[in-house]
């Protein structure tokens, strides 16, 4: 029987699954960084023999880290979403670097539309008030909003924002859509404006990637073209929306409300953003389920095995051009 050479595994953080992480383990040398009281006194020592390095789309991994590990051949990374790795840097030094495209497509859609219906429904603001034993006593809450047969605008029909359109159309809503090109093959409206798909829009739903190329892509003007009676809601990248000017326009009513579960510098939230009641506030729990969380997982080892034994990576993020 050949035996495999054994590989070195710097990891960031654990897989959230003990078995997992115990598969991991008998396959490579794991070099447990996290656990590390002098991470760089670590990293010195075993930045020589570093083969893979695990990280995850919320455990930034730029280009410093990566010039630090000489012996570093290819990158798995939990999460779909990558602005926080310098993955053209790696690429570019031919460093390949995966991702978990997919297995969480129809969970974060799910946690888009409880935040549509959240916000829409007045759930919190409802449970709220019954559990504070208001009810019957403080005046009632305002109506909310009908969700089913409104129009809703997604920003980045990918396949996240596919999944989010399939349960659009459950709720016999109309759907628009703004990308930078048109999908041809959708069958739905595309908006080559985003100001004009949010003034058409009663819900604007964020789904497009994070980082330099999106940033503040939803500024004032955008918010203000979705208007009073419009709600806004983010489960992409914080860093999408301008969060100043969303908090103000929500402070003036210029939009109706918002579904937000992630932020432009998280763990932080704007204490004016808490203090609004019009906004639902989730901590990034897009893709929290045992079941999804179980699926990024196995999909990160079976990157780092297909590495191992073929020396290539199963979901690799392509190369830019
Ligand atoms: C997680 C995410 O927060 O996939 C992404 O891009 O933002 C989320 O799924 C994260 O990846 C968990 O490790």
């Amino acid at each position: 029987m050949t035996t495999l050479p054994r590989l070195t595994a710097l990891q960031l953080l654990p897989l959230p699954f003990s078995d997992l992480q115990q598969s991991l383990e008998t396959h490579f040398e794991v070099i447990r960084l996290w656990e590390s009281a002098d991470k760089a006194n670590t990293l010195k020592t075993v930045a020589g023999r570093v083969h893979i390095l695990l990280t995850s789309a919320m455990t930034p991994t730029r280009a410093e880290l990566i010039d630090q590990l000489p012996a570093l051949k290819a990158i798995c990374s939990m999460g779909v979403g990558f602005d926080a790795i310098d993955v053209e840097y790696a690429q570019s030094k031919g460093i390949p670097v995966s991702n978990t495209p997919d297995v969480l497509n129809d969970c974060v859609a799910d946690l888009a539309f409880s935040l549509v219906l959240s916000c829409a429904r007045q759930v919190v603001r409802g449970d709220q008030l019954v559990r504070s034993g208001q009810w019957g006593q403080a005046p009632a809450l305002p109506l909310g909003r009908s969700v089913h047969h409104k129009k809703m605008g997604i920003v980045g029909l990918g396949r996240i924002g596919h999944a989010i359109a399939q349960r659009a159309a459950g709720f016999s809503m109309t759907i628009g859509y703004h990308n930078r090109t048109e999908r041809t093959e959708s069958p739905y409206t595309y908006f080559p404006s985003l100001k004009a798909l949010a003034e058409w829009s009663d819900f604007l739903v964020i789904a497009t990637v994070g980082g330099a190329q999106t940033r503040h892509l939803v500024n004032r003007e955008v918010l203000q073209a979705l208007g009073p009676k419009g709600i806004i809601v983010n489960i992409a990248r914080g860093s999408v929306i301008d969060e100043q000017a969303l908090i103000d326009c929500l402070h003036n009513g210029e939009v109706g409300g918002a579904g937000l579960d992630v932020f432009e510098h998280e763990p932080h939230v704007p204490d004016a953003l808490k203090q609004l009641p019009n906004v639902v506030l989730l901590p990034h729990i897009g893709s929290a389920t045992t079941e999804t969380r179980r699926a990024m997982a196995s999909l990160v080892l079976e990157n780092a095995f297909s590495f191992l034994q073929h020396g290539h990576l199963t979901t690799p993020i392509p190369t830019e051009s």
